[in-house]
């Protein structure tokens, strides 16, 4: 494909993460702690579905065949069904996924796998009702539970589940999770804790590595699984007494950003070629009509010659995004 996307050090973009919508329902302490906030006055516009069919079909004509929609919470939309559908029905699309905190699951998930979802992320910070609360703000963790199964009823192998590692907060849960992955198709994956532009203090207190836990995991029988092209940034670990698997996402490891596969547009569609630390190349003044295509293609790779080697190089770089929300993750 002459058209595949690809940057300045010969990294090759499988992957389109499409945030849908910045808004979410819930307030977790290191996203957005005091719910989401709406920074005009009018109602935000976020990418409708023509826009939204015709930005996936120049990514899947230049070599995407993985479209992750991200939020905020992305099934807050109430055409998140059909945004499911639109996707799925892009030439060259095999795999799309969702990231979601599982608030709409019980109710909705067979209907979205009906869509054309693929694979499902689900955002679990605790097994601990209280914990769970204290972390997301919500009273949810029976309610994502319920969805998680109603996910495995509705035909899902496997759903990945997202934690992000609090020190002092879920970082003592490892045997709870262990024990829960045990007979579960679960990939189980603890992400470090990101430094963004709204949270500092926060970061300095809760910031946890996650190399204790590959250490305890290596220790325990655990062996690392290969990479696939289209994986994203997780080392997962599999053992044979486990039906579930573990991953690590280590954004402060070296190295991390050399198999980055990903691009990002934002829900107001912003081409990001970073989670950390770029101001956006504006895509949506040519998503407007079939015949933009070109130019909208040419855009996105003259963009991408600005894609950095790694977001360790500037200092102070991931002060730029304000927080995961506002990005889609
Ligand atoms: P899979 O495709 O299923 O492996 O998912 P994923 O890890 O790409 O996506 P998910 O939305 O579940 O994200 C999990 C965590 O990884 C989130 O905290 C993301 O912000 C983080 N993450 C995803 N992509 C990147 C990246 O390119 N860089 C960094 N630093 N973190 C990322
Ligand atoms: N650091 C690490 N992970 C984060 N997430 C949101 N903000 C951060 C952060 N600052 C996680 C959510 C969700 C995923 C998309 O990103 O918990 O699982
Ligand atoms: Fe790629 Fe940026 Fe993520 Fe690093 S932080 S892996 S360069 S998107």
């Amino acid at each position: 494909n002459d058209l595949q996307f690809e940057d300045r050090f010969h990294r090759k973009f499988y992957y389109l993460r499409l945030s849908v919508t910045d808004v979410c329902n819930f307030k977790c302490t290191y996203c957005l702690p005091d719910g989401y906030k709406p920074t005009e006055k009018k109602k935000p516009s976020f990418l409708t579905l023509n826009e939204i069919e015709r930005v996936t079909r120049a990514f899947a004509e230049c070599g995407t065949s993985k479209v992750r929609i991200t939020g905020g919470e992305p099934s807050l939309r109430r055409d998140y069904t059909d945004i499911i559908r639109i996707v799925a029905a892009q030439p060259g699309i095999t795999k799309v996924a969702t990231t979601t905190n599982g608030y709409r699951m019980e109710k909705n998930v067979k209907e979205w796998r009906e869509a054309g979802l693929t694979h499902i992320n689900v955002s679990v910070d605790s097994l601990d009702p209280k914990m769970f609360y204290q972390i997301t703000g919500e009273n949810m963790f029976h309610k994502v539970m319920s969805g998680i199964d109603a996910a495995f009823d509705a035909g899902f192998e496997q759903v990945k589940i997202n934690t992000v590692l609090l020190k002092n907060q879920n970082s003592q849960e490892l045997p709870k999770f262990l024990a829960w992955i045990k007979t579960r198709p679960i990939q189980l994956r603890f992400i470090e804790l990101m430094q963004t532009g709204e949270m500092d203090l926060l970061f300095q207190k809760h910031h946890v590595s996650g190399v204790s836990i590959r250490n305890h995991l290596i220790a325990n029988g655990w062996l690392l699984k290969i990479n696939g092209k289209n994986d994203g940034p997780a080392q997962v670990f599999c053992h044979p007494d486990y039906m579930g698997e573990i991953g690590l996402i280590m954004p402060y490891e070296k190295d991390f950003c050399q198999s980055c596969n990903r691009l990002r547009v934002s829900a107001k569609g912003k081409l990001h070629l970073c989670l950390f630390g770029d101001h956006g190349v504006e895509l949506r003044d040519l998503l407007s009509a079939d015949e933009q295509r070109t130019e909208l293609i040419s855009r996105i790779q003259g963009g991408l010659k600005e894609k950095a080697v790694s977001h360790f190089l500037d200092a102070g770089n991931t002060g730029m995004t304000p927080n995961l929300a506002s990005i889609g993750g």
